[in-house]
């Protein structure tokens, strides 16, 4: 099969034909008809954890072509759409990815891509819709629309004792804050957000920061933000405490560098929690003096495999694999009806145009700082959208 291989000395990938796995007793083998970038993608291409010769890439959806011998008769079956997210080159351990004509995966650690969603779309969506669901249910606590094992989680973490039972919803009304509102992991995280408050029935006031030219999108259904502010303005942690008469009980920063951090919390209330994306240990951000230690987590978990990444060591969650698996059968079902799938940008070609263009797109610096000289219409800067492939 083909596949986009890591070159680690030359910084690059390239595609080349590599053997066609064969899925292990509790695996399914995919064919692969779509993927979808994330920023990890490229960065761990430019800075490889991995040695040359892995298979990079994370987001896939495509058919089921053969079942591990100990996959539940009940589960799944040969021709079925299905879409998951894999390490690619972003573990030291080695983990092969998703950018290839097949691959194999966990059967659980799928979830079947309902009619009247298109592969293309739903490319988009396991890696950061993960993301967003550890970040808001998992971690933070809000009520899921589905249920899990909370007792697990809290074995794990038992610092999370907002968690405890009885310990929630201590707010008559919340305000919710998300920092990067219109990055792929921010419209899930929106979107979920108000998920938790149709399920409780409480208020819950949605605050995001964005570029002002995303602000329709993100009033609009599924985001339904009440209040944006510009990232680009100074004083928007200022005008986000006005917003929420004085702090915001819940903040999400889906950007976590430079000082970020440090200015989400400056949002927060006295008894406010924020969750980030990208930790201290690696070096994104700084922060002395934060009135809260933000809860950061790797998407990783959700895989329930350790994971050698970045100068440290994901530890191996059941509790996180466990959710995940329950958030996939959710999507399973919901996926089109309760939460949308994100925009995406379909870009021409195939694997082969994956580094040329969409690398390129995405970059590996930080987050603000992508530049683009080219000129076609796709090459255009990403905003509020995925980059997806036809494979
Ligand atoms: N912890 C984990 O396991 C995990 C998992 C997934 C992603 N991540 C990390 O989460 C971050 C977001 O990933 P993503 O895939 O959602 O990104 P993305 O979709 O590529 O984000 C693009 C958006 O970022 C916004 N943006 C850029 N710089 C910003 C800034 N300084 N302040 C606010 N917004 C800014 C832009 O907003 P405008 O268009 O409005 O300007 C743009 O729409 C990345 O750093 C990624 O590595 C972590």
């Amino acid at each position: 099969m083909r596949a986009l291989i890591l070159d680690a000395e030359n910084r690059t990938a390239n595609l080349k034909d590599v053997p066609r796995p064969a899925p292990q007793p509790n695996e399914i083998l995919v064919k692969v008809e779509t993927v979808s970038l994330n920023p990890i993608d490229p960065l761990y291409v430019a800075h490889p954890l991995a040695s040359s010769g892995r298979i990079i890439g994370s987001d896939f959806a495509g058919m089921v072509a053969a079942l591990g011998s100990s996959v539940p008769s009940n589960s799944l079956h040969v021709g079925d759409r299905v879409s998951g997210f894999l390490q690619g080159a972003c573990s030291v351990n080695v983990r092969p990815g998703a950018f290839a004509e097949f691959l194999v995966v966990d059967w659980d650690l799928v979830w079947k891509v309902p009619e009247g969603v298109t592969l293309e779309d739903a490319a988009g969506v396991s890696l950061v819709a993960l993301t967003a669901a550890q970040g808001m249910w998992y971690r933070l606590g809000l009520e899921a629309p589905f249920e899990y094992d909370k007792e697990k989680a809290l074995e794990e973490h038992p610092e999370w004792v907002w968690n405890k039972p009885g310990q929630q919803n201590e707010h008559e009304a919340l305000n919710f804050f998300i920092y990067g509102a219109s990055t792929s992991v921010g419209l899930y995280a929106a979107q979920m957000v108000r998920l938790s408050a149709k399920k409780t029935g409480r208020t819950i006031k949605l605050i995001g920061a964005a570029s002002k030219v995303r602000w329709d999108l993100l009033k609009s259904e599924p985001y339904g933000y009440d209040h944006l502010v510009d990232y680009r303005d100074q004083d928007w942690p200022e005008r986000v405490r006005k917003l929420s008469d004085g702090g915001v009980q819940y903040a999400y920063d889906c950007i976590s560098e430079g000082d970020s951090v440090v200015r989400v919390s400056s949002t927060l209330d006295r008894n406010g929690k924020s969750a980030i994306v990208r930790s201290r240990a690696g070096g994104a951000w700084k922060g002395e003096s934060l009135l809260f230690e933000p809860i950061y987590g790797a998407v990783w978990e959700g895989l329930g495999a350790e994971i050698q990444y970045q100068g440290f060591t994901v530890k191996k969650s059941p509790a996180a694999r466990a959710f995940a698996v329950k958030f996939y059968k959710w999507l399973s079902k919901e996926m089109g009806s309760q939460i949308k799938p994100n925009p995406i940008r379909l870009m021409p070609g195939g694997l082969e145009k994956v580094v040329e263009d969409g690398f390129k797109l995405l970059g590996t610096g930080s987050m603000d700082k992508r530049q683009m000289k080219r000129t076609e219409e796709w090459m255009k800067p990403v905003s509020a959208e995925k980059l997806v492939y036809k494979v």
